[in-house]
């Protein structure tokens, strides 16, 4: 029996543990837990992580990030977000929660990312903006949403949600560099996790960055003094005091799972398993895609008795996403009916991801392979 779980978050804490607890310590020393130096100090790292390409704001969730963008650029009834079916719920339900109208578009079967041919097929009179998802860690086609988006001849917003993606490049620019504004979460699985809930927002517009700055503050940018209607969506200073111990561990850490990520490729590529398991896109012809695999998720054949058998040997999996968001019940009214979006609906079926945390040795990387193996044998 293995014990190899789909992600260790402990072993990296034990990496910074004294660290963290003194970043934790000052605040509370402080007693300042809204907002104050920790939030503002954070905001200013992860700006420089940016390379100074756009401002940085936290706020309360990565879910909470994708609504305030959204308000801040004014959208709401009678607009249309082109959004992937294949992705987190937070990427749609921020579209429904501002009651503007949800159109689909598929994904890549390779890259499992939204499909800039489907969205040109997409685009209305009434489009405002594209969400681009970077899922699992490697962007989106960002050059082909943008010539997309041209072709359209229309004023259209290209959103990024980068939750997974933080640390990931797209022809040498990161993510949440590229779009007008960028969406990341700090969820504890995420690249970069903090304990809790946490997310920011970036924007490369100085007045959009003003609009969600004061849209996170209830509305007010002096407080008491309501001129819109926000909501409470701030980052915490805990959060930020531990996520500023973070950042900078984070390119070593995506470059782990980049080393993890070639491993796998290495010890599957000795099997004969590639009628049975795809693997993941990589980084592309001429490295455009600086893939830093958030999951590295295969697409296999009899995924649920995969999935059990691992578990029964001690390898920890996860089924990244089992229903497309367009055949959500939730998202009836959109009238998205099975088929609609082949390439996600067969991804729901397919996809598993297994273990590729930093910290993963090769020898269990070795045992995974060799798990998977022994169940097609
Ligand atoms: C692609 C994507 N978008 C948005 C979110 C929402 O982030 P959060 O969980 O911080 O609200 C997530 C997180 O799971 C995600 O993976």
């Amino acid at each position: 029996m293995h014990h190899i779980p789909l992600l260790d978050l402990k072993l990296l804490y034990d990496r910074q543990a004294g660290e963290i607890r003194a970043a934790m310590d000052r605040v509370l020393e402080s007693q300042e837990f809204i907002m104050g130096p920790e939030v503002a100090a954070f905001e200013r790292d992860m700006e420089a992580f940016l390379g100074g390409e756009a401002r940085a704001l936290g706020c309360s969730s990565g879910s909470a990030a994708l609504v305030l963008v959204l308000m801040a650029l004014g959208i709401g009834p009678g607009d249309e977000v082109i959004v992937p079916p294949y992705s987190f719920f937070a990427t749609a339900s921020c579209v429904a929660l501002v009651g503007a109208t949800i159109v689909w578009a598929d994904v890549e079967p390779g890259s499992l990312n939204i499909d800039p041919a489907q969205v040109a097929a997409k685009i209305t009179p009434r489009t405002r903006a594209i969400v681009a998802v970077h899922l699992f860690g490697r962007m989106a086609d960002m050059d082909g949403l943008a010539a997309a988006v041209a072709a359209s001849g229309q004023e259209i917003t290209l959103i990024e949600d980068a939750a997974q993606s933080l640390g990931a490049a797209y022809k040498g620019r990161r993510s949440c560099t590229i779009g007008e504004a960028g969406c990341t979460s700090f969820f504890p699985s995420k690249n970069l996790g903090c304990f809790g809930d946490g997310g920011l927002v970036t924007a490369r517009d100085e007045a959009l960055a003003k609009r969600v700055d004061i849209l996170r503050k209830h509305g007010a940018e002096q407080k008491y003094f309501h001129d819109v209607v926000g909501l409470n969506s701030r980052l915490d200073a805990l959060q930020a005091a531990i996520l500023r111990v973070k950042l900078p561990a984070l390119q070593g850490w995506c470059d782990e799972r980049r080393a993890n990520a070639a491993r796998y490729r290495d010890l599957f590529a000795q099997t004969r398993l590639d009628a049975r398991v795809t693997l993941p896109a990589d980084d592309g012809p001429d490295g455009a895609y600086h893939h830093i695999y958030n999951q590295f998720n295969l697409l296999v054949d009899d995924r649920d008795g995969l999935q059990a058998h691992l578990k029964a040997q001690g390898i920890g999996t996860a089924v990244y996403y089992p229903r497309p968001l367009h055949l959500q019940p939730c998202f009836a009214s959109t009238g998205a009916q099975p088929g609609e979006c082949p390439v996600s609906e067969a991804a729901a079926l397919r996809a598993l991801a297994i273990p590729v945390y930093p910290g993963l040795e090769p020898a269990q990387q070795e045992a995974v392979v060799e798990a998977i193996a022994s169940y097609y044998a």
